[in-house]
């Protein structure tokens, strides 16, 4: 088992359960145009969240770390009429690109990309009663991910669904040493899910195009 069959199975997966997608390619495309990193969620896995979105019934998105809006789009094309999804990233040039791609697929109306550091922009939509949040898919600088969760908390409704990406970083996460500040973020994230009741949580292994990784998932209890 290596990188080379995981990228084959992905690629076996893409061609036969999704559809031929101009759209998330134009996205793609213009993303490594712009020189973003290709750090987006594969598409395999961006069909995964569209299917959270939908089987949560999900109406009120936020998304902490937008890139060039790739995930952003395969979650809010699962909105229902008259969702919303509201993404939050630091960095102005991948925000500019985000809103460029999320313009261009005609989601203008449904999707805010707000700029700024995440755990300031969570604070305004606090203090703007903009919440509570039915789906929440973190995936920013991982050394913040423990305390995005503890923002999840307070911006969600009891049910909603909290997804933490790159929670397994080839296999790093069980390292207590690691010198990696992402994989003690994550590590983190894990002691808080863990702990808190008020998450139930696991995590899936993932292997494929992106190499060998892992998606935390959680409900939030009542
Ligand atoms: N969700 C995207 C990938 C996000 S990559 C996708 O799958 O398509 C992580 C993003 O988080 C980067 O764009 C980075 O600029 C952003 N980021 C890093 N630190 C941040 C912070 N403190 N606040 C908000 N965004 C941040
Ligand atoms: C990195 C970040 C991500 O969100 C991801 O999905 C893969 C890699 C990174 O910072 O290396
Ligand atoms: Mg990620």
């Amino acid at each position: 088992m290596n990188q080379m069959i995981w990228h084959d199975v992905d690629d076996f997966i893409v061609s036969r359960l999704l559809t031929r997608d101009r759209q998330m390619d134009a996205v793609l495309a213009a993303n490594r145009a712009a020189s973003l990193p290709a750090i987006d969620v594969s598409a395999a896995q961006g069909k995964f969240l569209n299917l959270l979105v939908r089987m949560s019934g999900a109406r009120l998105v936020l998304e902490i770390g937008t890139l060039g809006g790739y995930s952003t789009l395969w979650m809010a094309r699962a909105l229902p009429k008259g969702g919303r999804l509201v993404s939050l990233e630091y960095d102005a040039l991948h925000a500019t690109v985000a809103r460029e791609n999320i313009e261009a697929a005609g989601f203008s109306d449904l999707v805010e990309v707000r700029i700024g550091r995440a755990i300031d922009s969570l604070a305004q939509l606090h203090a703007e009663g903009l919440y509570p949040f039915d789906l929440i898919f973190i995936d920013a600088d991982k050394p913040s991910n423990a305390a995005y969760l503890d923002w999840a908390l307070r911006l969600s409704r009891p049910g909603a669904v909290v997804i933490v990406d790159n929670v397994i970083r080839n296999g790093a996460i069980t390292d207590p040493l690691s010198g990696d500040r992402s994989v003690q973020g994550s590590r983190d994230a894990f002691e808080l899910l863990g702990s808190n009741p008020r998450f139930a949580a696991t995590a899936l292994q993932t292997v494929g195009s992106k190499g060998y990784d892992g998606f935390a998932i959680a409900i939030v209890e009542g």
